[in-house]
């Protein structure tokens, strides 16, 4: 019964309530109705009686034929039921000095002797003011009075409560008629207006619900859907949650515009500094170069020194310019939009690999070209900033390259699946840290090695190949194990 739904409940609770009240109603009138006709049928009992018991004193059995049987019927039927008035149906018992008498007036209008039941039953009744109710075997329910006359002779007068049973039982039936029309009507009323007054709760949480769909993580925050005003009166309760719902849609849509302001504050601001840092490090590079130019005049350790000097600056630009890379990105500054085949763009960083570490074995890994008119493979084309797709290969076979040893083999592979260009670079080098593995897209995340001094490493490159990827509406993954580590990018095939 919890998870029943609002509109459930509230319609089994009014069918449950016109069920009880027309219970208790029926029940109550019923018995009102009944109270009334025993009333009435003891009304006519007494009368019945007083006649009986005045028949009784005034003549007795004996002043009446019959009575020429003997066992129990040693006289003729009771003098109560020969007076005028007797209803049919009455029964009388009379006992004088051990002397029973009893019978019953038919529906012609004759005198009928009970049985040996019958007559136990009503010889059992005790005198006394109030009827009582006794079945009589073969006969049916009746209101039954006992009365002593004058002379000390029972009289025992019965009505047949046959009328009021019917009466009763039919009014039942109306009545439970009625009830059952009264709770259909009532469920399928009560589930109409009920459907009708929730409604306007359903239309609040559909909205709720589609803007919980709308993608608020990141980007500018652009309005969201509201609770259209007919369904925010605050003098409902549905207006209530409808205002609430709109008052938190304002509070997220605000702070969420407050946040994105910051960042864009933020991002700015690390595109700003990149930026202006370019120019004194060109200048600091080129100064060192001077020195390493006019090497002849300078002292060795000054030569040195500014070596080191331009090393350093050459790997800070590359930094700067990594940094400004992202924060460009991140602002979502347009990317260029040609066709780009990766294949070609694989071809062209290969060889430029294997010129960095010729100590480790570089394969390509190329779909068959397709020859003019016969069906090749398709082309692993994809539409997008050829320089930034560039510039994720060679992060990702720098990486090959720096963080395994010499003699690793790196395969390179491009190739068209379905609608997606999948581009792989695989080597059997020792893997990337299984700690790491989380973070490894993440800006600044680098394994223990990497951190040493002197490696050059920033951690920035596959923060960069990630974000050029998602730029692309790409994917890219990583599988790595000691002597298979597999970085996977797959990119929307360009159409047509
Ligand atoms: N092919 C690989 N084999 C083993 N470890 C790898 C491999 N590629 C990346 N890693 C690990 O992932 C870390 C992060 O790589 P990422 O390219 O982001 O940064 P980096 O190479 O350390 O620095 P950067 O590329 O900015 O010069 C690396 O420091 C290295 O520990
Ligand atoms: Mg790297």
């Amino acid at each position: 019964m919890r998870s029943w739904t609002l509109r459930r409940r509230l319609v089994a609770l009014v069918v449950g309530l016109v069920v009880v009240v027309a219970g208790a109603m029926g029940a109550v009138s019923t018995l009102a109705l009944r109270g009334s006709m025993v009333g009435r049928l003891d009304d006519d009992l007494r009368a019945s009686s007083g006649r009986a018991v005045g028949a009784e004193d005034l003549g007795g059995p004996d002043a009446l034929p019959g009575g020429a049987d003997g066992g129990r019927f040693p006289v003729g039927p009771p003098p109560g039921l020969d007076v005028r008035g007797q209803r049919a149906g009455t029964v009388s018992l009379t006992v004088r000095d051990g002397a029973v008498s009893s019978g019953r007036i038919d529906d012609a209008g004759g005198v009928a002797r009970l049985d040996d039941e019958q007559v136990d039953v009503l010889a059992a009744v005790e005198p006394g003011a109030a009827p009582v109710t006794r079945a009589l075997p073969g006969l049916g329910r009746y209101r039954v009075l006992a009365a002593t006359t004058a002379a000390g002779d029972l009289v025992v007068t019965g009505i047949a409560t046959t009328e009021v049973d019917r009466t009763v039982r039919d009014y039942l039936v109306v009545e439970t008629l009625v009830a059952l029309v009264g709770v259909l009507v009532a469920g399928v009323a009560g589930r109409a207006v009920v459907r009708r007054e929730l409604r306007p709760l359903e239309r609040v949480a559909t909205t709720a619900t589609r803007v919980s769909k709308v993608p608020l993580a990141t980007g500018e925050v652009r309005p969201v859907e509201r609770v259209p005003a007919a369904d925010t009166d605050p003098r409902t309760e549905v207006g209530q949650v409808g205002a609430a719902l709109n008052r938190l849609l304002d509070h997220v849509e605000t702070s969420l515009a407050a946040r994105h302001a910051s960042e864009t504050q933020v991002r700015q601001f690390v595109a700003d500094a990149s930026h202006e840092l370019r120019t004194p490090l060109a200048s600091i590079r080129g100064y060192a170069e001077l020195v390493r130019r006019l090497r002849a005049e300078v002292p060795d350790d000054v030569v040195r020194a500014m070596g080191r000097v331009e090393a350093e600056s050459r790997r800070m630009t590359r930094l700067v310019e990594d940094m400004l890379l992202l924060a460009r990105l991140d602002a979502g500054r347009e990317l260029e939009r040609t066709d780009v085949d990766l294949g070609m763009l694989a071809a062209d960083a290969v060889p430029d690999a294997r010129a960095a570490g010729p100590d480790h074995r570089w394969r390509l890994d190329l779909p068959p070209l397709a020859d003019d008119g016969e069906d090749g493979a398709p082309a692993a084309v994809v539409t997008g900033d050829a320089p930034r797709l560039h510039q994720v290969l060679v992060n990702l076979l720098a990486n090959a390259r720096v963080h395994t040893p010499p003699g690793t083999t790196v395969v390179t592979s491009v190739r068209r699946d379905g609608d997606v260009v999948v581009l792989a670079v695989t080597d059997d080098g020792p893997g990337v840290a299984p700690a790491l593995v989380p973070h490894l897209f993440q800006r600044f995340s680098r394994g223990d090695a990497a951190r040493s001094p002197g490696s050059g490493s920033t951690g920035l490159g596959l923060a960069i190949a990630d974000a050029v990827v998602r730029a692309h509406d790409g994917t890219i993954e990583v599988v790595s194990r000691p002597g298979a580590t597999r970085f996977v990018v797959r990119l929307p095939a360009a159409a047509g």
